[in-house]
């Protein structure tokens, strides 16, 4: 079989990589996609098991971090395109740890960016480095992050995530490598790992347990169905301008308090309980260090010159990902045991 394009996807055993890699593999069966991720603790085959004996998808287990294993895989398999997605992605994580970050986030990233570089001297390519609205800073009540926004990053991830967007329009301007970047909000829907917001909040209110909040609860944020973010990049990969930027959100922004209360009442109505049962999980910890106030998206580029938006309602998609959730017991059962525990307590015991 001769592939249209061999796409390497990096960090597809991820939460938005894994969706990326189901729409790319059933949508396009011309293209290979070859989905390179180290499977730390956020990367799960379990994610792709529906797709992963589809004539056109590989797995390679690699870290980006390592050049020579870089240089093997596009060698082997002749990688015409990447979309790069392999990344340390919790905040609360790089706050206690921010030397992971910098590896897999930047070192990882100019590894990708210079093995490109060498390996593409002829043809057509494209590298897309999907990135956060975190590397804008924070909102006050009024404004939107748009493209031209300056950086602003806040926290050792969204400085990692912003250096690591700085070298790829390095490599822009100073060797044309062909890159893309897109910049998203706050994602959620099925196979999340429950250290973000949403599936924590999810699975605690399942377990009766306390639901954490932040400071006040007061700190703002734009959420997008995942799918939806792997629509986007699937318009900007084929469509989007070489060299440019795209912001990716959904206009839609809640506060932390609101968003946890009505997932309290979805939940209470899915599971049977008494109208307010869940809300008085609710426990107000410490707030996470430089907590970023407010995150909201101006999407005005990518609709005008892509044409997409938002396939969801926020309710709609809310209720499908609560669904999977409490479908999907077991993935969330194996998530959480061992390291989870260790984890949780590690991040949560000192907070109240
Ligand atoms: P995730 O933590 O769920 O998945 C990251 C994946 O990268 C995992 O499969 C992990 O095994 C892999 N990985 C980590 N280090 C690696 C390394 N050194 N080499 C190879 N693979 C490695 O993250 P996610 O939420 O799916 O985010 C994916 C990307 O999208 C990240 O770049 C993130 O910054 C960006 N992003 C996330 C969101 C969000 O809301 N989650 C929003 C905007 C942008
Ligand atoms: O904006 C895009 C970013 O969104 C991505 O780049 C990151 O990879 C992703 O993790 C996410 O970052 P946030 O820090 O916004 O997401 P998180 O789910 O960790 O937190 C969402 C909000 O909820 C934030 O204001 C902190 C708050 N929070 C979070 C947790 C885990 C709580 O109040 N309690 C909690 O237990």
């Amino acid at each position: 079989m001769t592939w249209k394009k061999n796409i390497l996807i990096t960090g597809g055993a991820g939460f938005i990589g894994s969706h990326l890699v189901r729409l790319f593999v059933t949508k396009y069966p011309h293209y290979r996609i070859i989905n390179l991720d180290k499977l730390t603790y956020a990367g799960n085959l379990e994610n792709l098991k529906d797709i992963e004996s589809k004539e056109n998808y590989v797995f390679e287990k690699a870290d980006i971090v390592n050049k020579e294993e870089l240089i093997e895989i596009f060698d082997n398999y002749q990688i015409t395109d990447v979309i790069h997605l392999a990344a340390e992605s919790h905040v609360d994580r790089s706050i206690e740890g921010p030397m992971e970050f910098v590896m897999t986030n930047v070192v990882g990233t100019v590894n990708l960016l210079q093995v490109a570089k060498d390996m593409w001297k002829e043809g057509e390519h494209v590298f897309h480095h999907v990135s956060t609205d975190e590397v804008y800073g924070s909102l006050g009540d009024d404004g939107l992050f748009e493209e031209t926004t300056p950086y602003d990053p806040r926290s050792p991830y969204s400085a990692s995530k912003a250096s690591s967007d700085h070298f790829v329009r390095a490599f822009y301007h100073t060797y044309n490598l062909p890159v893309k970047i897109s910049n998203c909000s706050n994602n959620y829907g099925s196979h999340q790992f429950p250290e973000k917001l949403i599936p924590l909040m999810i699975n605690n209110i399942v377990l009766k347990k306390p639901l954490p909040i932040y400071g006040k609860g007061d700190n703002i944020r734009d959420w997008l169905w995942v799918v939806d973010h792997a629509k986007a990049i699937d318009e900007i990969f084929h469509k989007g301008k070489i060299g440019e930027s795209y912001n990716i959100g959904g206009l839609n922004e809640w506060k932390n308090i609101d968003l946890v209360k009505y997932l309290c009442r979805l939940l209470d109505k899915k599971l049977g309980r008494e109208e307010g049962e869940s809300e008085q999980l609710i426990t107000f910890v410490k707030d996470r260090s430089g907590h970023d106030k407010r995150y909201a998206i101006d999407a005005s580029k990518i609709e005008k010159e892509l044409g997409w938006k938002p396939s969801v309602t926020f309710e709609q998609g809310l209720e499908k990902t609560v669904d999977w959730y409490l479908e999907n017991k077991e993935w969330i059962n194996k998530v959480t045991s061992g390291d989870y525990q260790d984890y949780y307590k590690k991040m949560y015991q000192n907070k109240s």
